[in-house]
């Protein structure tokens, strides 16, 4: 049998509509809220013929979809590749690529050490690192978000919480590319984030080492867990390297696509720099408005259907996350940023047994960031044209200039 990226060929049944699209070309990927509505405008269900997978956008369909784990299954991957036909790149994920039982094990070790109390803990290192990187930059006048903050911040933070002894920014915001890209074809995007895999897997999973771990980091949590018997040793390993896998890349992104955000859209920075308890709200707003996770995939694990539509077992469906948080039929006025819409459903964070098991601590990073900036800056303006940096899974600017006014 010929596979397609990884995976077997589908019929569609009749009546789906077809729809000859590349999701994966780096102009969609740059500027995607054009394919996001014609997804939604074609049906509840797209076949695109290109990679034979089946696509979703509405809400309610991409919703219902991530919510039923046990019809839609994350252990044949997230990404195109069928891992019950080919390989992956690594060793899968214990959590992310797992189905029940295996993962109600996992995710349980995860939920405990990523817990609010346990975030509570951290605020301290979140707010004074936050400080740190603030007064560097705060008179500098024009700054590159990314360069300056968005990398920055969780690159310092993320590995003193885990608890890494050694720690390398490049290595870590480039092997999240290459996770995030993974998850594409076998398109430049993903040869390119894949071509120093040699030099950095090693390097990550040394870091994930138990002796390479601080005794008072939530890695060090992760492998008390083992002492007690609930995961093995090796498992523990495997978990601490989620972290680095998923938690970087996201937080740096979620960081400048706030500020991209509230950059545009002044009349919102203000209204939080006079509450900023409407911190909360805000940055859902900014995942639901920008998606910084696009698409993650499901496989069919039997016969079933989608909005009423046969679907063959082994059948690849694309969730686009992006499209359904900017679904009119759920939001009313999708292309308006407001920071007091409190958008109770979105998808940013996926949903179901998968939804993020790290959100505490993303939003435990942003606040800490944000409240220091809203502290120290009175404006922010744009100071040039943002760029975007195309990648398969994730939504990310590569260059955002920025004005900062301090007050
Ligand atoms: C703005 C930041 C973040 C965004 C937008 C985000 C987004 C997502 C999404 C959409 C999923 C669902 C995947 C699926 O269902 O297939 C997910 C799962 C996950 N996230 Fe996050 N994430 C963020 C930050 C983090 C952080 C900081 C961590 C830190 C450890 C993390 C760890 C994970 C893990 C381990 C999973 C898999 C959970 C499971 O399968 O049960 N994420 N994330």
């Amino acid at each position: 049998m010929t596979l397609i990226e990884g995976h077997r060929p589908i019929t569609p049944a009749t009546g789906i509509p077809v729809w000859d699209v590349n999701p994966y070309d780096e102009a969609i990927l740059r500027d995607p809220y054009e394919y996001y509505a014609r997804l939604r405008e074609l049906g509840e269900v797209v076949y695109i013929p290109r990679y034979s997978v089946l696509a979703v956008g509405r809400y309610a369909t991409t919703h219902k979809i991530f919510a039923d784990h046990e019809n839609f299954l994350s252990s044949r991957g997230v990404g195109l590749n069928d891992f019950a036909l080919e390989k992956g790149w690594r060793e899968r994920s214990i959590i992310l690529e797992v189905d029940p039982p295996e993962h109600t094990k996992t995710r349980k070790v995860m939920a405990r050490v990523l817990s609010p109390k346990v975030m509570k803990t951290m605020s301290d290192l979140f707010r004074d690192t936050a400080e740190r990187i603030v007064d560097q930059i705060i008179d500098q006048g024009t700054i590159e978000v990314v360069a300056d903050l968005a990398e920055p911040y969780p690159t310092t933070v993320f590995p003193q919480a885990l608890g890494m002894t050694e720690s390398n920014r490049r290595y870590l915001v480039d092997y999240g590319a290459m996770v995030f890209n993974s998850v594409g074809p076998d398109n430049a995007l993903r040869r390119n984030s894949l071509r120093n895999a040699g030099e950095i897997i090693p390097w990550i999973t040394a870091a994930c080492a138990r002796e390479r771990l601080t005794e008072d980091g939530m890695g060090a949590m992760v492998y008390a867990d083992a002492d007690k018997g609930e995961i093995t040793h090796d498992e523990a390993g495997l978990l601490v390297r989620s972290f680095l896998s998923a938690g970087v890349d996201t937080t740096v992104t979620g960081i400048g696509n706030a500020l991209w955000c509230l950059s545009q859209n002044p009349g919102e920075w203000d209204k939080l720099k006079a509450d900023p308890t409407l911190f909360r709200p805000a940055f859902e707003e900014v995942l639901r408005y920008t998606s910084p996770v696009h698409t993650f995939g499901r496989t069919a694990g039997h016969a079933t259907e989608i909005a009423g539509y046969p679907v063959e077992e082994g059948t690849k469906i694309l969730c686009v996350l992006g499209a359904a948080n900017m679904d009119p039929d759920k939001w009313g006025d999708p292309e308006v940023f407001r920071i007091d819409r409190k958008p109770v459903g979105h998808v940013g964070f996926g949903a179901g047994i998968h939804g993020c098991v790290g959100q505490n601590l993303a939003r435990a990073e942003l606040q800490a960031l944000l409240t220091v900036m809203l502290e120290r800056i009175d404006r922010i303006e744009p100071a040039g044209d943002p760029v975007w940096r195309p990648n398969n899974a994730i939504r990310a600017l590569d260059k955002l200039p920025l004005k900062l006014i301090p007050k």
